[in-house]
């Protein structure tokens, strides 16, 4: 007999005012398998899952599920319906607790119809072991971190027995070692024939757990291959529809002298007599496993969470930075890991978060600057090529690596002379990188400098002239650009 597809889209249409998100969708998918989905940033990948699980209506066309015919009005009769989904944007609850989040919309009752508590607990812990998490589910969500939220959210998903689950870049803000559990469970459910829907922008994980792939583009569908018959490069120009450069060319650089200066700064339960120098003009990256204390050095460098001790020079002179306003005002810019919390306002415009950081420099009297704000705004949306209907737009409404792009716009135009990224093309489609390599280059053609962490090691072998590596909160080497290769710093990020 053949087999039925579990998920049948036909023809499906979705506009937003002003945007055709999706153009006659005609999509399948099978029980235990993993079906990749792929696309440039605003291609309609989270909005086509927003359709299959209810979050979203479709204009026109049939969703089939389990053969039969179905429209689902919200999340929750989907979700009835064994159709899960951990969504891009993290949705759990902050003050509820561990348990409480897994459980959310379908707590345990006892017979007298209070909510089971220990029933939840002791699944909540099962759940928890599974995924390798450390954390307890009585921990209440807001004290965890990024990493460990976005652990609760796959938790959540993958605790109600669904025939489906939809992962909506479930790998974006999480380690290496959380990655590999979510693979071993991915594996499971495979097994127990649940179908998976799986979205990345890490082309390297569909071809570690993923069956097959299909490619959209623009909101049209454009393919569907087995991950067997194809390679990285192919999936690309399949997404984009052009060559994509991987790397800048750095030999025109010209690196002058130092403008930041760390010396044996250290940071309790952190790091340790960090020593980190960055010339004006130059691309500085720092490689590390996640964990090694990258993310907390350039914190501290921010004032976020400042040095215990040890010194920092700008430009030759002692400086104290003890809060983030404080760095601003030195030109400093952070563009934080964890952009979905600490980036973007999302009720604001578009333009208005681009030019949020760069406003008051250029407000005359007191005014702002109108017409300067749309200009620069939109300077950024075709540089970066921001899928937006305009500058106007709120930002809640852009797809999430086009919120991202947002951020890292308004840093580079916020006049700052030293920008600390950190990891700044997560979530971001192959081609929006080189954009943003291509304006590091131009930012720094201008004088400024730059320390970027990265965990893709390719990444950084393209674009720095320098690489600082870090193990277990110190500094185990630095590489100038020639002496860089992958196995020598895969080599000093182990090194303890
Ligand atoms: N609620 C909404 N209101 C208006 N426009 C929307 C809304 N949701 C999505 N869009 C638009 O639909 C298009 C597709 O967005 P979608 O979020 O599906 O992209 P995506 O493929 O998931 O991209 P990314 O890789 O960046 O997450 C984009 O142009 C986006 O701006
Ligand atoms: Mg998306």
């Amino acid at each position: 007999m053949e087999r039925q597809p579990i998920i049948r889209m036909v023809n499906i249409t979705k506009e937003f005012p002003g945007v055709k998100a999706l153009t006659d969708i005609n999509l399948e998918f099978y029980q235990g398998e993993v079906h990749a989905l792929l696309g440039e940033n605003g291609a309609g990948k989270s909005t086509l899952i927003k359709i299959m699980s209810g979050v979203y209506q479709k204009n026109t066309g049939t969703m089939y599920y389990e053969g039969k015919e179905c429209d689902f009005e919200n999340a929750r009769q989907a979700l009835d319906c064994g159709i899960s989904v951990i969504h891009q944007e993290l949705s759990v609850i902050p003050d509820l607790t561990v348990a409480e989040n897994i459980y959310l919309g379908r707590e345990q009752k006892q017979k007298n119809r209070f909510l089971d508590k220990e029933a939840m607990k002791k699944g909540a812990q099962e759940i928890l072991d599974m995924l390798g998490l450390k954390i307890k589910p009585t921990d209440v969500v807001k004290k965890l971190s990024a990493a460990q939220k976005q652990m609760v959210e796959i938790a959540r998903a993958i605790s109600g027995n669904a025939k489906v689950v939809i992962m909506d870049e479930p790998t974006s803000s999480i380690s290496e070692h959380e990655v590999e559990a979510l693979f071993k469970i991915i594996e499971k459910l495979k097994r127990e024939n649940v179908s998976i829907i799986y979205i990345s922008h890490r082309l390297k994980e569909l071809f570690e757990i993923a069956d097959k792939v299909s490619i959209l583009r623009d909101g049209h569908y454009i393919k569907t291959i087995p991950l067997s018959e194809v390679n990285e490069q192919k999936l690309i120009s399949l997404m984009v529809g052009r060559e994509i450069k991987t790397y800048i060319d750095r030999s025109d650089k010209k690196i002058g002298d130092p403008v930041l200066e760390l010396q044996k700064v250290s940071r309790r339960g952190a790091f340790s007599k960090v020593d980190i120098t960055v010339g004006s003009g130059e691309i500085v990256g720092m490689a590390g496993l996640i964990g090694a204390g990258r993310t907390e050095v350039l914190r501290g460098i921010f004032g976020a969470e400042p040095f215990d001790e040890g010194k920092m020079y700008l430009y030759g002179e002692e400086v104290h930075i003890k809060c983030p306003k404080q760095a601003i005002q030195k030109g400093i810019g952070l563009v934080p890991e964890d952009r979905r919390t600490q980036g973007v306002m999302l009720k604001k415009s578009v333009k208005d978060n681009i030019t949020l950081s760069s406003v008051k420099g250029k407000a005359k009297h007191g005014f702002i600057n109108k017409a300067w704000e749309s200009k620069s705004s939109q300077n950024y949306i075709n540089k970066l090529a921001i899928k937006t209907p305009g500058g106007y737009t709120i930002t809640k409404n852009l797809s999430g690596g086009n919120q991202q792009k947002i951020v890292i716009a308004k840093w580079f135009l916020a006049e700052s002379k030293i920008l600390l990224l950190d990891e700044p093309t997560r979530g971001i489609d192959v081609g929006a990188k080189f954009e943003i390599y291509s304006l590091m280059k131009e930012f720094t053609q201008n004088g400024g400098s730059v320390l970027v962490v990265s965990s893709e090691l390719p990444e950084l072998l393209g674009i720095c002239d320098r690489i600082y590596v870090m193990s277990e909160g110190k500094i185990t080497g630095c590489l100038e650009q020639h002496e860089s290769t992958e196995e020598v710093i895969m080599h000093l990020a182990s090194v303890n």
